[in-house]
């Protein structure tokens, strides 16, 4: 049996363990990316010891000095991870110790299980603040179309059915608003991560007189008073993955909606609605057939909700009876944890860049938004205002459309009289519920698709996401 002989089995061990053990128990292959919030959490460990005097001024400045020229080298790529060593934390650890002595206090009162818990919060949080600048991004880009193309009117949809006139800003502004609560979420996840768990140790803290509010100070985990946040129970804090269940749940919802506005624009990209043309650079062409232009980037838009969908579902298996408190299963966390931040945070980049890259023909949107059975509701409404029940009127206008299509001609080239063979109530005006512009301008409702509502609207998302 081949052994190898990591720093974690000093002492109590006789050998390392197997190398087939080494190979299925190290996370160095991942958990590497986590190198800077490694150095920055031993950095301000380090301090804290000082000032708790459990290191002297000189040993302090060594480790800082240490780690500060690890830090460099990983940057230039010159450092060597070895993975018999596991982790990014014994990594660091071991190579901070081979050059300065004093590296061999850096881990007082501390546990790799604080120490991973810390690393993870800090790059959730940085991750965070990334993608909401980018989600912010990605508003703007749609509200920016829905403000070049304010006149447009498009069918809007229900079973995928045409059903009334919506303007396609008001269809745009719609992602607008899940992105808003997407957003409200991350923020919302973002004010949990920001929670300093170092000084738990394993599970049930330490004996030595550490200041955790200075840790927790160091790194920024403070509220908005500039109030120190710490975690308030050591068993919770270094066994609790809620932060990365949450941002996962709320980055596989943001792709959710953003598979809806990929199928969207998938749909109107078509020869069949052809309503937008999506630039060159944002599709792809068939091996086979030379005149296909593939809507790809939005394909993988939908798709990649997927796979933002089975982390959730993997960190949420992972956690379910896990017993108290730290167990290896949690290592599973880091790469559902990252793939996620990955992928959401590339899907909403190129989802704002392909729609800066959308061009809408107007001429197809017209000819759509021009079929006068989009306003057979508003005809129903012509007979309310005239004093008729809406049932009844529902139900004239619906044996209009039925004579409308036996005499095979639109809804708006009726006669009057043919209009009031099936209801009295229709006078002369009837036929002026037709005119899209009035039809329009008479949706006034707060949230209704009408002129001066959508335009409120555009120009409070503009300042919004100026
Ligand atoms: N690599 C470990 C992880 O990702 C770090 C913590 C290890 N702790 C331990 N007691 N083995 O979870």
């Amino acid at each position: 049996m081949k052994q190898t002989t990591p720093v974690s089995r000093s002492g109590r061990f006789a050998g390392g363990p197997a190398a087939d053990v080494a190979e299925f128990t190290e996370s160095i292959s991942f958990d590497r990316r986590l190198w800077r919030q490694d150095i920055a959490g031993s950095m301000a460990h380090a301090t804290m010891l000082r000032q708790a005097g459990l290191l002297t001024q000189r040993e302090l400045r060594a480790i800082l000095r240490g780690l500060d020229a690890i830090g460099r080298e990983i940057k230039a790529g010159k450092f060597t991870w070895q993975s018999e060593l596991e982790d990014v934390h014994m990594n660091i650890e071991a190579a901070l110790t081979r050059r300065v002595p004093a590296g061999a206090k850096l881990h007082t009162g501390r546990s790799r299980n604080d120490q991973v818990a810390l690393d993870m919060r800090l790059w959730l949080r940085d991750q965070l603040v990334e993608l909401l600048g980018e989600t912010r991004l990605l508003q703007r880009a749609l509200v920016q179309l829905g403000e070049r193309e304010q006149g447009v009117i498009i069918p809007g949809y229900t079973h995928m059915q045409r059903a009334q006139p919506v303007y396609l800003a008001h269809h745009l502004l719609a992602y607008v608003e899940m992105l808003a609560r997407d957003s409200q979420r991350l923020q919302e996840c973002l004010a949990r991560v920001n929670v300093c768990p170092l000084g738990s140790g394993a599970l049930a803290g330490s004996t030595l007189p550490l200041n955790r509010e200075l840790v927790a100070d160091l790194l920024g985990f403070v509220d908005a008073r500039g109030c120190p946040q710490v975690t308030q129970n050591s068993m919770d804090a270094v066994s609790d993955r809620d932060f990365a269940v949450e941002f996962c749940s709320s980055a596989a919802l943001l792709g959710v909606h953003l598979s809806r506005l990929a199928e969207d624009l998938v749909l109107w990209s078509s020869t069949e609605f052809n309503f937008i043309r999506i630039a060159d650079a944002y599709t792809t062409g068939s091996s086979l057939m030379p005149q296909k232009k593939n809507p790809d980037v939005a394909e993988l838009i939908r798709g990649k909700s997927g796979r933002m969908i089975g982390n959730l579902v993997a960190l949420l298996t992972l956690l379910k009876g896990l017993p108290m408190t730290y167990n290896r299963d949690l290592q599973e966390d880091k790469e559902r944890l990252f793939d996620s931040a990955d992928t959401v945070r590339a899907t909403v980049r190129l989802c704002a860049a392909m729609l800066d890259h959308t061009q809408v023909n107007r001429e197809s949107c017209r000819a759509a938004a021009s079929d006068p059975a989009l306003l057979a509701t508003d005809l129903a409404d012509y007979l309310v205002r005239k004093g008729l029940p809406f049932r009844q009127a529902h139900h004239a206008v619906g044996a209009l459309v039925a004579l409308a299509e036996r005499l095979g001609k639109p809804l708006d080239q009726l006669s009057l009289a043919e209009l009031r063979s099936v209801e009295g109530k229709f006078a002369a005006d009837a036929l002026r519920v037709f005119d899209l512009g009035q039809a329009m301008a008479r949706r006034e409702l707060t949230g209704a698709p009408g002129t001066r509502e959508v335009g409120k609207q555009l120009a409070r998302w503009k300042k919004l996401t100026a």
